[in-house]
């Protein structure tokens, strides 16, 4: 009762105060044609956006030191002691780490393992491997997200050909997301680059705001319709991540562990993520 009150006396308002006004202006007038508006609060302000920026900045980097490192022979286990020591060693803690349970810093999904792979002692990387490292983290109560693909010794032509397209899937889908678009037009582009190539999008993840918690609103689908679907507004930050399939989109998450998802047919699927700012003009990749 209270805070519809307090909604009310704001005089509809919709952009923190310090929007300009002519931000408010185009929000308003979409408001008016009915289209779907992003909640108020995934609207970030130019101090939160600083604190997002630099808890990116180190997941960005904590992906160009295992990019550096990452090789033949080494065991995911090895991958998450280096997502754990080069985190906290930058005064942040990795997101994955207990988050809803799970035991690990990164996921670590190879082949035909979509996403949220737990590293191991016993999984070891070898010739011919196609692995998704996402990593996440959090500085000053502040969360970013971004993953990339790395090839494995020799990878045969069919699989780099998969790695390749997911990585356009995700620059198209980027290129997209420009203020004042839609997220369907995201979601379009991607599909449409993957199913071209013969390939198929996963339906059951999704891209997702990010900044203020590791998973909030909005959904971002890596699928749909052009000109359907949110808004895109300056000062939204969120991920892109399309899981793309060899084969059929169909996945499931192993029952043992509560969190390997996986193609039903057991074909390979790619994956990469960028974290990205919408502003006045464009956007801006945060991590990648
Ligand atoms: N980093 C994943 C994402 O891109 C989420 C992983 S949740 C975890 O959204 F618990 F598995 F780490
Ligand atoms: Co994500």
């Amino acid at each position: 009762m209270l805070k519809l009150m307090k909604k009310l006396i704001q005089g509809g308002r919709f952009t923190p105060d310090c929007y300009s006004d002519e931000i408010e202006k185009k929000i308003q007038r979409y408001r008016k044609e009915k289209i779907k508006l992003p909640p108020r609060k995934v609207l970030r302000t130019p101090e939160q956006i600083e604190g997002i920026r630099k808890s990116a900045k180190i997941n960005t980097a904590l992906l160009d030191y295992i990019s550096a490192n990452i090789k033949e022979g080494i065991t995911t286990a090895q991958i998450d002691k280096w997502v754990y020591d080069f985190t906290t060693e930058h005064g942040a803690i990795p997101a994955p780490l207990n988050y809803e349970g799970f035991p690990k810093s990164v996921c670590t999904s190879i082949n035909e393992v979509v996403c949220h792979g737990i590293p191991s002692e016993h999984r070891v990387l070898k010739s011919g491997d196609i692995v998704n490292v996402d990593v996440s983290t959090i500085l000053d109560g502040y969360f970013s997200d971004a993953s990339r693909m790395f090839m494995i010794g020799k990878v045969d032509e069919e699989k780099q050909r998969l790695v390749q397209v997911t990585k356009e899937c995700l620059e198209l889908g980027v290129a997209a997301a420009q203020p004042w678009a839609r997220l369907g037009d995201v979601g379009a582009v991607i599909q449409e680059h993957a199913e071209k190539n013969g390939y198929s999008v996963v339906r059951d993840l999704c891209g997702h705001g990010v900044g203020l918690k590791f998973h909030e609103e909005p959904n971002v689908e890596h699928f749909g319709r052009r000109g359907t679907g949110m808004l895109i507004v300056p000062g939204m930050t969120f991920t892109i991540e399309p899981m793309i399939n060899m084969g059929d989109y169909e996945v499931y998450v192993d029952d043992e562990d509560g969190w390997t998802v996986l193609t039903d047919d057991g074909a390979p699927s790619a994956q990469w993520e960028n974290m990205i700012l919408i502003t006045e003009t464009g956007n801006e990749i945060l991590s990648k």
